[in-house]
């Protein structure tokens, strides 16, 4: 599990540029699957049974980037951000560009030392002396660049939002030996930049219900304030985000089946963000929707951790979900 996650969280992929994270997941679910296509959006649908209930499982496969919006006569590079980018996790951080070019992020001095500042005052320095045979022109897009990080019990990435909640629908796949259901895994595109792929996946699809698989907050470091979320206790099983109330038949159904399965898990009620399946409840005549998280640390900072035994209970509970019959 830890080799292919290194793998999927080490791939260059900012929304709207997931040709190389489609094509490393396509390579491991292509054999577990009964259907695999890709949509006009660049979704990677991924079917296993037929007939019973329509299930969608949506799991994000872009990250958040970089796209240039200015080069100035030193070669200095201005940008904007593909998602949440927050300047404070910027310094001294390095990127990729989609063409293969390396760059570093720095920032303008403030006036006093402990001011932060905003995104316009962050550049990327490539290392060109001039705008001119500059490698990258106003548009190119960039990624993070961090590699993977074991430290055991937990583990560190660059884009663990959401390439975990990946790994969970692949190794749920994996471990779904037969369902009674018509499940269809979805690793959506461009979330980050509004949950766009899953909207045009869901109306593709139109399932009956289903849920998302992705990041959530954290309580449990210092300073952090009123979020009961730790790191260990179990995968969240959503209740409220800034953009969705889950179903509560949905979340009934989570609960449910994580106590008879004998699973820990926390209940989230997040106060801002949200999730593909946002965009799936409201796509046609609506969808009951709820969704599984991963609780993670640093969300949208260059090192974003998780716990490994969350990971593994996501897993089972999705598995647990996904091979019964279902009535809400
Ligand atoms: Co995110
Ligand atoms: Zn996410």
């Amino acid at each position: 599990m830890k080799t292919l996650l290194k793998k999927l969280t080490e791939t260059f992929s900012p929304s709207g540029y997931e040709s190389a994270i489609r094509d490393v997941i396509r390579a491991e679910v292509a054999p577990l699957a009964d259907e695999v296509r890709v949509d006009a959006l660049g979704n990677l649908i991924v079917r296993k049974g037929k007939g019973g209930k329509k299930i969608m499982v949506a799991a994000h496969m872009d990250e958040i980037g970089l796209i240039v919006t200015h080069i100035d006569k030193k070669g200095f590079v201005r940008f904007t951000g593909i998602g949440g980018v927050y300047p404070r996790n910027l310094p001294g951080g390095r990127v990729r560009f989609v063409n293969g070019t390396p760059g570093v992020i720095s920032i303008e001095p403030a006036d006093k030392m402990t001011e932060s500042q905003p995104l316009e005052k962050c550049y990327v320095d490539v290392g060109a002396a001039s705008d001119e045979h500059h490698p990258l022109k106003i548009g190119d897009v960039a990624g993070f660049e961090r590699p993977f990080l074991d430290l055991g019990a937990r583990w560190v990435a660059k884009s663990m939002d959401d390439r975990i909640g990946c790994l969970v629908a692949i190794e749920t796949l994996r471990a779904l030996k037969s369902t009674p259901n018509e499940v269809y895994f979805v690793f959506t595109t461009q979330e980050e930049v509004g949950t766009r792929g899953a909207e045009t996946s869901a109306y593709g699809i139109d399932p009956d219900l289903g849920f998302s698989l992705d990041v959530t907050g954290w309580g449990d470091t210092p300073g952090q304030k009123y979020f009961e979320m730790s790191l260990g206790k179990g995968p969240a099983i959503k209740i409220k985000d800034g953009g969705m109330l889950s179903d509560p038949r949905i979340v009934d159904w989570m609960v449910t089946t994580a106590e008879k399965h004998g699973l820990p898990y926390q209940r989230e009620v997040l106060l801002g963000g949200t999730t593909d399946a946002r965009a799936m409840q409201l796509v046609r005549a609506g969808v009951p929707v709820g969704c599984i998280s991963i609780p993670c640390r640093y969300v949208h900072s260059p090192s974003e951790m998780v716990d490994a035994s969350d990971v593994e209970n996501a897993v089972k509970l999705a598995t647990a979900l996904l091979s019964q019959p279902v009535e809400l």
